[in-house]
């Protein structure tokens, strides 16, 4: 049953916002899995935000919100239980530093520390000649005692390390192919070293770059909260926020931990953080059942005849929906709720009529949904469906919910 007070309007971000392109500037540091393009957020701020307001993003990932928020002069708030966005926003946030990539390169080249990541598994992803001169580099980066320092080199060594690891990076999850093989064998022929540290200081030019791009759009030195490593289904919101603008995770697999552990892994966090954080995760937890007030989410959900993929919807919409129901209050002006469509079996899941459905039971006004053709974020490329093992039939079209009190 769909919502057919509210109009459906195809539009492109895109060619709405005036930013070069979607990986611009500090846009395009890190890949971070179904990542906002930018252009998506300056919409909704440059049309229903004034300066001083303030935007709440409670599964903010990468941080894009906040990098966005700054450039409307409007104030923020993020949360996400992946712990990188901490660091990687506080990277994006940088001045541009005065810095030689081949001073750097050569002082961590002659440190002897060493760091050897908390991971029981480090040895089957790195090939036994990478190892050591990553755990040099990562020795070097723990042992530098000014913050600014080790922020610069965050982003670069991480790609580097990535680059240098068997993952395929296309994938959601940590995994081994032959192209990943290839490429690691391809290192070894040509020196590990040599190429880790070239590698390593283009970067390091490549963020200089960046963060200048970033800076001459006029970032303005706003207020922020940012909460990482917390559980968005139980943390509380203690000031009420204006605009809630958000990308809730995808409905069908556990990703972002177990993407970015490798990162984490490096960065210091402990494996046994790391698994119990992974736990968190939605759709795969158990969660408290709320009433769900939408006919569609009803009606689908008669049809689902499968145990295992019953439990997976049931928990993805009431951790959900209950999040909503619980944070409503606190937003001042309107919801701005963006998501994929998702499908089980072969069987469409309109996310975003359930959701709308639910908030205008609760009392919210559905005013529009806008439909970009294009996909306005990097989806993981999946072959098959995680969870059903079926050939995937998932469409990029992405759906942004604009809700008002
Ligand atoms: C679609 S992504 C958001 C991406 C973000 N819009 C960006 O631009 O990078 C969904 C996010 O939800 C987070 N997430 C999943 N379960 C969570 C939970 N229980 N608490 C907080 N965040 C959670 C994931 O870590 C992921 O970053």
């Amino acid at each position: 049953m769909r919502n057919r007070s509210a109009k459906t309007v195809h539009i492109s971000f895109r060619q709405l916002v005036d930013i070069p392109s979607t990986t611009h500037g500090v846009f395009g540091l890190y890949r971070y899995p179904a990542k906002f393009i930018p252009h998506v957020i300056a919409y909704v701020l440059k049309h229903y935000g004034k300066p001083h307001m303030s935007v709440f993003d409670p599964f903010a990932g990468y941080g894009t919100v906040g990098t966005v928020a700054r450039l409307y002069n409007l104030d923020y708030e993020m949360w996400d239980l992946n712990p990188i966005l901490e660091v990687l926003h506080r990277v994006t946030l940088l001045k541009v530093p005065k810095i030689d990539p081949s001073a750097v390169v050569s002082e961590m080249r002659r440190s002897k520390e060493e760091y050897c990541p908390d991971w029981s598994n480090v040895a089957y992803w790195f090939h036994e000649q990478v190892l050591p001169v990553l755990k040099r580099a990562w020795g070097y980066y723990h042992s530098l005692q000014e913050e600014v320092e080790r922020l610069l080199l965050t982003i670069p060594l991480l790609k580097v390390s990535r680059l240098f690891s068997y993952d395929d990076p296309g994938r959601m999850k940590l995994s081994k192919s032959p192209r990943s093989i290839a490429r690691v064998e391809g290192i070894l022929r040509r020196g590990v070293e040599r190429e880790f540290y070239g590698h390593l200081s283009n970067e390091i030019d490549s963020l200089v770059r960046r963060l200048r791009q970033y800076s001459d759009m006029s970032p303005r030195p706003v207020r922020s909260v940012v909460k990482a490593g917390i559980d968005t289904l139980t943390e509380t919101l203690t000031e009420t926020r204006d605009l809630l603008v958000t990308s809730p995770p995808y409905m069908q697999s556990q990703e972002y931990i177990r993407y970015a552990k490798m990162d984490l892994f490096w960065l210091g966090h402990p494996e046994e953080e790391i698994r119990r954080l992974a736990k968190l995760e939605i759709p795969y937890r158990t969660v408290p059942r709320v009433r769900i007030n939408s006919p569609t989410f009803h009606i689908l959900r008669e049809k689902i005849d499968e145990e295992k993929m019953l439990r997976v919807y049931d928990n993805y919409f009431h951790a959900i929906v209950g999040f909503f129901d619980r944070i409503q209050k606190q937003i001042g002006y309107r919801m701005f709720i963006f998501v994929g469509r998702a499908s089980m079996r072969g069987r469409p899941v309109p996310i975003d009529e359930i959701v709308a459905e639910h908030l205008v039971a609760n009392g919210w006004r559905h005013e529009e949904t806008l439909v970009d053709k294009i996909s306005a974020r990097r989806m993981f490329r999946y072959g098959k469906n995680p969870a059903t093992q079926i050939e995937d039939a998932r469409t990029p079209s992405e759906r942004l919910v604009v809700l008002s009190k």
